[in-house]
């Protein structure tokens, strides 16, 4: 079974077991793996890892595309398997191993991630594992269902473990377009002008001599557990649609808007799916994770293409896409999460980025991070990239969270993610702001009338005609302005004063 895979029969002796491949990896390796969003994760070298950390305490820095799946992230932390680990997370486990400073954790933009390595910041990878559905006859890898940074850790890595993993459709082979930027002083402009070209290779060209060991899996992809929308995230999703009909209304945006960027999250997906009934068609996306939201909108007739770096699905969606491949894979392309969240593509395409926020502030800047200024979420990701050079840079949440004790709207952000200057539209349940050309007094009318909860809106307007009365080109009232995160870390609520 496996021989159809790996086509390049010389390497049909370097397969052996998972256990057998994870002891390439030595205690203080830097190693790089495969996997974005929980898709196209290394599987068996981290659990082989996990398990030895059990018998034989080991420590490594792990550097991904983006979080892994099937709880493996939390497993390693655990195992107290990770010293160091980039560029980001989204597991509950890992997440408290990092807030309890036990992991050091590298929050950084997902695009900068092999620039930094390849400047000495970071360093390169001892060891590669990357999932992959077949080795071309040159010996080439051709990953699953994401890209992410394998192919330039692979690349730049010493050795090669390769899971080939045979539960996954042999239709992702033809998926990608593997393009790597050439080192400065000669690097060229990337080549992509339009959302659907073809800029790279079908594989990561390596060389095959690097392989070292290639571990055999039957693992289904992972699933990615997504809330279905409801009436918040609906009323979101409207707010933004018609903000799209009136700027296409107003010859600012064609009727098949702009290639879309969508963030992760159940909102943003819900938003999407949005979409659906709209009467925009001929949509593109640019995006980075592909979620369910775009083979709905595939499926509705509203999508023409697709590209990202991975293919992130909920557990039913995950089943039928990958099983009806042939059906979307003419209209799909995956490429390294460099290009996909390319700073200079994402500016040359004009792309909408719709990413979500945990808060905003009323003069629009956006904390996606970290929970009261201080407990890291997940991470940057890639809502950095796309927003400061976005066409339109959106942000969505709902205007409370936990039952209302928290307003996603305050009077300043407990920690920065995007500033003000980068930010063009917040969207709540509530309403829609539009910052564009708009000075920071001028902002806050926005979103003071168009975001906030009801039961917040008279404790932000008063926060501001005080503060306005102090003056400033942003006023605030700097013993005040965190006021609201104190109050909600010492009483639980944000409007209960101290
Ligand atoms: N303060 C504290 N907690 C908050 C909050 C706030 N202001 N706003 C929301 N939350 C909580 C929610 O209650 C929820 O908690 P739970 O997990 O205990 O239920 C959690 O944060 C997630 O919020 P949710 O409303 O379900 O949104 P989401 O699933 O869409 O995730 C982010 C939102 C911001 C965490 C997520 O989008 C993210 O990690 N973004 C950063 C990375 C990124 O944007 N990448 C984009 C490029 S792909």
């Amino acid at each position: 079974m496996y021989s159809e895979r790996i086509r390049l029969v010389s390497l049909h002796d370097r397969i052996m077991s998972a256990e057998q491949a994870a002891a390439l990896i030595e205690d203080g390796m830097t190693v790089g793996m495969s996997g974005f969003g929980g898709a196209g994760d290394a599987k068996a070298i981290p659990a082989a890892l996990v398990e030895r950390a059990g018998r034989d305490p080991l420590k490594i820095n792990l550097i991904t595309g983006a979080s892994l799946g099937k709880g493996l992230d939390g497993l390693m932390a655990e195992a107290g398997l990770l010293a160091r680990r980039m560029p980001f997370q989204g597991d509950p486990v890992l997440r408290r191993a990092i807030n309890a400073g036990e992991v050091a954790f590298i929050d950084q933009h997902l695009s900068e991630v092999v620039e930094q390595m390849r400047d000495g910041h970071i360093p390169t990878p001892d060891v590669a594992v990357v999932e992959a559905v077949a080795i071309t006859e040159r010996g080439h890898i051709v990953p699953t269902s994401s890209v992410g940074n394998s192919a330039s850790l692979a690349l730049a890595a010493k050795r090669v473990i390769v899971e080939l993993n045979l539960g996954c459709n042999p239709l992702l082979e033809g998926l990608h377009d593997i393009h790597v930027p050439a080192d400065r002083p000669d690097r060229q402009p990337i080549p992509l002008v339009r959302v659907d070209d073809r800029i790279g290779t079908p594989a990561i060209e390596i060389d095959p001599a690097k392989i070292a060991a290639i571990v055999i899996c039957d693992t289904p992809e992972t699933a990615y557990p997504m809330l279905p929308p409801d009436d918040e995230t609906q009323a979101i999703a409207n707010h933004l649609i018609g903000f799209f009909e009136r700027e296409v209304a107003r010859g600012r945006l064609a009727g098949n808007l702009a290639p879309l960027q969508v963030g992760v999250g159940s909102i943003a997906n819900a938003v999407m799916h949005g979409l659906i009934e709209s009467s925009f068609s001929d949509l593109t996306l640019y995006s980075e994770v592909l979620q369910d939201s775009a083979f709905a909108l595939f499926d509705a007739g509203r999508l023409r293409f697709a590209s990202g770096c991975s293919i992130t699905l909920s557990e039913d969606c995950g089943r039928r896409v990958f099983a009806e491949l042939g059906k979307y894979r003419e209209r799909l392309v995956l490429r390294p999460q460099e290009i996909s969240n390319h700073p200079e593509v994402a500016r040359r395409l004009g792309i909408i980025g719709i990413n979500t926020a945990l808060e905003f502030d009323i003069y629009g800047n956006v904390n996606s991070t970290h929970v009261g200024g201080t407990r890291m979420m997940n991470g940057i990701g890639g809502s950095g990239d796309f927003t400061r050079n976005a066409r339109l840079a959106i942000f969505v949440t709902k205007s409370i969270a936990k039952d209302g004790a928290i307003s996603s709207v305050v009077p300043m952000v407990s920690h920065v993610d995007h500033t003000e200057h980068d930010v063009d539209i917040l969207v709540t349940e509530q309403g829609l702001a539009d910052l564009r050309g708009l000075a920071p007094r001028e902002r806050v009318r926005a979103i003071i009338d168009n975001c906030v909860h009801p039961d917040y809106h008279a404790a932000l307007e008063d926060y501001f005609e005080r503060a306005s009365r102090r003056g400033g080109q942003t006023p605030h009232l700097l013993g005040e302005a965190l006021s609201w995160h104190l109050n909600l870390e010492e009483r639980g609520h944000m409007l209960k004063a101290i």
